[in-house]
C-alpha cells in the first residue's frame, strides 16, 4: 500500500470510530428536563414530577449512578454509557394505603417508594447540611400543582 493511501484509511478508521463513540455518547445524554409518568401507574392521584438532568448533573455534579442501577450479587454495576431503563422497568409493585404490611423485598421493589427514598433520603441529607439549599421535602415541592385551565 502506498504511504498516501495508507494515511487515507487510517483516517477513515478514525473518523468511523470516531463518529461511533459521538453516536454512543449522543444516546446516553439525558434530557434537561422531564415530567415523571410512569406507565404502571394508569393515573396520578399527585400531580406529575418534574425532574431537572440539568440541575442534578450539570449544576450538582451527582453521579449518573446514584440514581440508574442494574444490580448484580448485591451491587450496582450500573455505569457510564450502559442503557437507562425506566425505574418501573424493576420497581413494579404497586402502590398501596397499607405499606406496614409489605415485606421488605416489596418495599424495595414498590415503584412509589424507589422515588421517595430516592429523591427524599438525598434531599434530607443536603437541607441537614445547608437549611437554605433548595432540594424539597414538601410535597408541593415536587409534585408542583398545575395551573388551571
Ligand atoms: C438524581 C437522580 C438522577 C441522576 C443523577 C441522573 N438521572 Fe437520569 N433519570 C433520573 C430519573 C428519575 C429519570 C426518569 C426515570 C423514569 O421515568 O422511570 C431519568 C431518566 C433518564 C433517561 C431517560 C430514560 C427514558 O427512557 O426516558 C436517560 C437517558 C438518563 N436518565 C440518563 C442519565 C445519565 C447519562 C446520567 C448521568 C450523566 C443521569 N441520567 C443522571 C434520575 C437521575
Ligand atoms: C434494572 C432494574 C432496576 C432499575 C431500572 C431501577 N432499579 Fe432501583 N433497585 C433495583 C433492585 C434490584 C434494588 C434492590 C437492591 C438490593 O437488594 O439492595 C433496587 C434498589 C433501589 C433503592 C433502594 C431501596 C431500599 O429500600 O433499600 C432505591 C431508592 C431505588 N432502587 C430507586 C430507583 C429509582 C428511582 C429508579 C429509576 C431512576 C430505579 N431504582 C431503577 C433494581 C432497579
Ligand atoms: C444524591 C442527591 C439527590 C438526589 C438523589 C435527588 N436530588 Fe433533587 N436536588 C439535589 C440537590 C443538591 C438539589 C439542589 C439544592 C440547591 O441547589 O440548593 C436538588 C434540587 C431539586 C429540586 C429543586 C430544583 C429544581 O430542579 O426545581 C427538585 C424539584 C428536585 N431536586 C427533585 C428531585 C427528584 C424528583 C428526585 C428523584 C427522582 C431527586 N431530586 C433526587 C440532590 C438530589
Ligand atoms: C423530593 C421529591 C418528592 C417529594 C418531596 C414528594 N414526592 Fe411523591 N413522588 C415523587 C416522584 C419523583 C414520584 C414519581 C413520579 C410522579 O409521580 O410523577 C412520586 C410519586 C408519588 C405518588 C404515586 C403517584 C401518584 O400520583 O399517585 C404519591 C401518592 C406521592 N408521590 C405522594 C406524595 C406525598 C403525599 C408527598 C408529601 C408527603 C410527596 N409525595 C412528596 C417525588 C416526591
Amino acid at each position: 500500500m502506498k504511504k498516501g493511501k495508507l494515511m487515507l484509511c487510517l483516517a477513515v478508521m478514525a473518523a468511523i470510530t470516531l463518529s461511533a463513540t459521538l453516536l454512543t455518547f449522543a444516546a446516553q445524554q439525558p434530557p434537561e428536563t422531564i415530567t415523571i409518568k410512569p406507565s404502571i401507574w394508569k393515573k396520578l392521584t399527585m400531580p406529575p414530577v418534574t425532574f431537572s438532568h440539568k440541575k442534578h448533573v450539570t449544576e450538582d455534579k451527582i453521579a449518573c449512578n446514584q440514581c440508574h442501577m442494574v444490580y448484580k450479587d448485591g451491587k450496582n454495576v450500573w455505569k457510564e454509557g450502559d442503557p437507562v431503563e425506566k425505574c418501573d422497568k424493576c420497581h413494579n409493585e404497586p402502590t398501596t394505603q397499607q405499606e406496614y404490611k409489605l415485606t421488605p423485598e416489596q418495599k424495595k421493589l414498590n415503584l412509589k417508594l424507589a422515588f421517595h427514598n430516592l429523591c427524599l433520603s438525598c434531599h434530607r441529607k443536603v437541607k441537614a447540611k445547608n437549611p437554605t439549599a433548595n432540594a424539597p421535602i414538601v410535597c408541593n415541592g415536587c409534585h408542583k400543582p398545575v395551573a388551571a385551565k
